[in-house]
């Protein structure tokens, strides 16, 4: 069989590609041990599963068994339905949940994989367990180096956010270093750059959702992620946030508009101009969050309805805000408008049906939702790649099945 794709990033398994020939058991082996669950195969590059069997597989489940350790869907199958766990409640006392509240926005989340060991750093770092965040090493005007005490802690790494700006020049600096020791690491961190500085541009916005200069700056912004993946399309995984162990607006928003640009290109139906406004939109789908309280847009637990209701209202904020901007291309509003709405019409805020909807609403919907399940909450565990995809799959009349044909093989293209 010809592997195409496997349920892991390219950058948690240490395979030089995500595509090749399995062509003996010691190949399926190296696959578990890797912890590798599903693989995506290519029917035309090599052989299919036998007709009379299941298509779901698990390479765990197969001991000695050469076709169920071989085999996996090309696409999870309909019948592959996953529901979310059951979610954790009553996990914080209401003093906990107000100070996490008020001050999480103080930090920004930042990437293990950027420091590098034997470098240096000119700002704290912090450690956030759950709700907890405590110091972890303490930058008193003498640079810190990266040791592997750092990179071996548990836990998620913050910085204080107005240090942003030094660590987005750390990551700078990296690239023209001579610390690093491959052509991989200088373009994955060019990739990184690029996914901070978007990162920083909605949070300015959000700070000033009428500013039109920060939008205008969300344009270079959309066009730099834009011209990096028709480059190369494997620098996708770069620009994209993987492990989440906490939901940042920020981190989603950039994802959701790196996943919905590699996928206009994928459908091959836009031109340039129609991909940059599909970016711009999907960057700010969540702009009207800005205008939420933080006690509901930081809860670290379930909504309440009430709390739910007012959560929906950031659709049509996201509307009033785009009318303070003249400039914002029309095409730009659709992921902004459209991306809880469903098919079927269940959707909010204006229900409106698959034959109402544009293409790029379409798309925001299928990548927001996968987004947000891969996300893990203090109250939930981060779905797979490969269980996300199930769950949106399996909602048939709520999402365009051909488009979430092409991003399942997109997805799989970029690992
Ligand atoms: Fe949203």
């Amino acid at each position: 069989m010809y592997i195409d794709g496997v349920d892991k990033s390219w950058l948690e398994t240490d395979l030089f590609s995500h595509h090749f020939k399995v062509k003996d058991a010691s190949h399926i082996e190296k696959l578990k041990r890797l912890g590798i669950k599903h693989v995506v195969i290519d029917t035309v590059k090599g052989r299919d599963l036998p007709k009379d069997k299941g298509i779901t597989r698990d390479v765990s489940a197969g001991k000695d068994n050469k076709e169920s350790a071989a085999a996996a869907p090309a696409k999870p199958a309909e019948s592959t339905i996953i529901k979310p766990a059951e979610p954790k409640v009553d996990l914080y006392t209401p003093e906990e949940m107000k100070r996490y509240c008020e001050t999480i926005d103080s930090f920004s989340q930042i990437e293990k994989e950027a420091l590098i060991k034997g470098s240096f750093i000119n700002f704290s770092i912090f450690l956030k367990k759950h709700l907890n965040i405590a110091m972890l090493t303490e930058y008193k005007n003498k640079d810190i180096e990266i040791t592997d005490d750092i990179l071996s802690t548990d836990g998620e790494l913050l910085i204080d956010r107005n240090d942003t700006h030094k660590y987005t020049r750390y990551i700078k600096d990296l690239i023209f270093s001579k610390i690093l020791d491959s052509d991989v690491n200088v373009k994955h961190l060019k990739g990184l750059l690029i996914r901070e500085n978007s990162k920083l541009i909605v949070r300015e916005l959000f700070d000033d959702p009428r500013s039109g200069e920060t939008i205008h700056k969300t344009r270079g912004s959309v066009e730099e992620i834009v011209g990096s993946i028709q480059d190369n399309k494997q620098i996708t995984t770069s620009l994209l946030t993987i492990n989440k162990h906490d939901y940042y607006t920020y981190t989603h928003s950039v994802n959701v508009c790196v996943l919905s640009i590699g996928l206009a290109i994928a459908l091959e139906m836009f031109n340039e101009k129609e991909i940059n406004n599909i970016g711009i939109g999907s960057l700010l789908h969540d702009i009207g969050k800005s205008a939420i309280p933080i006690e509901i847009l930081n809860k670290p637990t379930l909504l309440t309805e009430k709390e739910f209701s007012i959560m929906k209202q950031h659709v049509t904020f996201g509307k009033k805000i785009l009318s303070f901007h003249d400039a914002m291309p029309k095409d730009a509003y659709h992921p902004i408008l459209e991306h809880h709405e469903r098919l079927t019409g269940d959707g909010y805020p204006s229900s409106l049906t698959g034959q109402e909807l544009h293409t790029s609403g379409k798309i925001a919907a299928i990548v927001d939702t996968y987004d947000a399940l891969t996300t893990a909450r203090p109250y939930k565990d981060a779905l797979s790649s490969f269980e996300s995809l199930s769950m949106i799959k399996g909602q048939v009349n709520n999402y365009d099945s051909e488009i979430v044909k092409k991003f399942i093989l997109m997805l799989g293209s970029i690992r």
